[in-house]
């Protein structure tokens, strides 16, 4: 069989050529297809940036306009799926719901499945983009047992996700510019970050040439876990925790150093960056100003900074070159913004979903795939003979 190279975790191990993410993790840089992170969340917008992924280059106007056309009118659920969302409990966690709804979306396009048939791509491409905030909206309302809205498609891509999530159809909803603007930044910070565990699942997946929905739904459980996306969710208990104790982050912080059992700090620490990650500065500028045009102050804000202020000064971090990652701060901005902790990680997916495509696509077209498949070094018995069950 060969000789296999041990390496847990791929820390060292590269599995694809790729043209769309560049990452310098001891300098701290991100780039989409060359642009730089900090230029993106600043000019463009979450539409652009998810085309800009996708399809290598910045729309012109009319592609611009032609793709957000296309994305604006899919946004609809088939009620048969939206009927999907009367199976789960009330206190459903969303990102299952997320996953399944996602991974039953396939169900109804089964004619438009093939990952070698451009057209098909494309429009399941569409489809994906356009249905998952309306998704996510109905997995929030199943929670609240408020009813789902339909989209209005006269608003744009984070309005009309803004108003599914906290619209009621009795009162008119105004969505809030502030709101709008900083989630539509957010989700840019979000919309690919290279080989990381929910891309490299969607990849995996995507090489036994499973269909894009299938692809993705497995991602969305990738990224559910606390050490990868699910660490946005997993910063903000810890917040409240820290603070239900009397707010001392020194004392939490010796507990982290202590490596007690299950304590770490949340948010912090990269497989890559070993330096500050360029979209947690962008993040920690974005929850002061939104916090104060929402007018809202949050005791946890507060409590973040000294924890950071904390561990940046202390030798633990210093050493192991422990920084904020992209997690540290969402979490405060998503709960001024009205969403319970448990849907952050939702917003993640959100966020994610163009890279998620991007990658599978870009793995797709490319003749030097294979089926991913990796190798292991056997620890187990050698060959034994096989004893009836009554002489054991
Ligand atoms: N708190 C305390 N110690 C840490 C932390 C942390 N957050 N992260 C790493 N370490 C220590 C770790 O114990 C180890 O120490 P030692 O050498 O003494 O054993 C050393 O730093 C190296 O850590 P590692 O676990 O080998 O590093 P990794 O590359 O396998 O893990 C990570 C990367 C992100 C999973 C890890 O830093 C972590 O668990 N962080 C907390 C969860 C988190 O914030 N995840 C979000 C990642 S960013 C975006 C995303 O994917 O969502």
């Amino acid at each position: 069989t060969g000789h296999v190279t041990l390496d847990p975790g791929y820390v060292n191990t590269g599995a694809c050529t790729s043209a769309i993410t560049y990452i310098d993790g001891d300098a701290g840089v991100l780039r989409y297809r060359g642009y730089p992170i900090a230029e993106l969340a600043e000019k463009s917008n979450f539409l652009e940036v998810s085309y800009l992924l996708i399809y290598g280059a910045l729309p012109t106007q009319e592609q611009y306009d032609d793709f957000a056309d296309k994305v604006r009118r899919h946004t609809l659920l088939d009620e048969d799926l939206k009927r999907f969302f009367d199976g789960f409990p009330r206190d459903a966690h969303p990102m299952p719901v997320l996953s399944s709804a996602v991974s039953a979306l396939s169900t109804f396009y089964q004619d438009s499945l093939d990952p070698a048939d451009p057209e098909h791509v494309d429009i399941s491409t569409v489809r994906l983009l356009a249905k998952l905030p309306t998704i996510a909206a109905y997995a929030y309302k199943k929670t609240v047992g408020q009813p789902f809205l339909y989209p209005d498609n006269s608003l744009g891509y984070v309005e009309n996700f803004l108003r599914m999530t906290f619209g009621l159809p009795a009162e008119p909803y105004e969505v809030d510019p502030v709101v709008a603007e900083a989630l539509d930044r957010l989700f840019i910070l979000h919309a690919d970050h290279e080989q990381n565990c929910s891309t490299s699942t969607v990849r995996l997946v995507g090489s036994s040439q499973a269909n894009l929905f299938a692809s993705v739904s497995a991602g969305i459980h990738a990224l559910s876990g606390p050490l990868h996306g699910g660490a946005n969710s997993a910063v903000l208990d810890m917040l409240e925790r820290i603070a239900a104790e009397g707010g001392d982050v020194g004392h939490f912080v010796e507990r982290v150093k202590n490596k007690e059992r299950g304590v770490r700090l949340m948010g912090f620490g990269h497989r890559v960056y070993k330096n500050y990650d360029p979209r947690a500065a962008i993040v920690k500028k974005s929850a002061d100003d939104v916090l104060s045009r929402l007018g809202k102050s949050d005791q946890l804000l507060d409590i973040a900074k000294q924890l950071e202020d904390f561990a940046l000064n202390d030798d633990y971090f210093i050493e192991r070159k422990l920084y904020p990652n992209v997690d540290f701060y969402t979490g405060l901005i998503y709960r001024a913004m009205g969403f319970p902790t448990p849907m952050f990680t939702v917003l993640f997916a959100i966020g994610r979903l163009p890279g998620w495509i991007a990658q599978w696509r870009e793995m797709t077209a490319d003749p030097a795939t294979k089926i991913g498949r990796p190798r292991q070094v056997y620890t187990g018995e050698q060959e034994r003979g096989f004893v009836p069950i009554s002489n054991r």
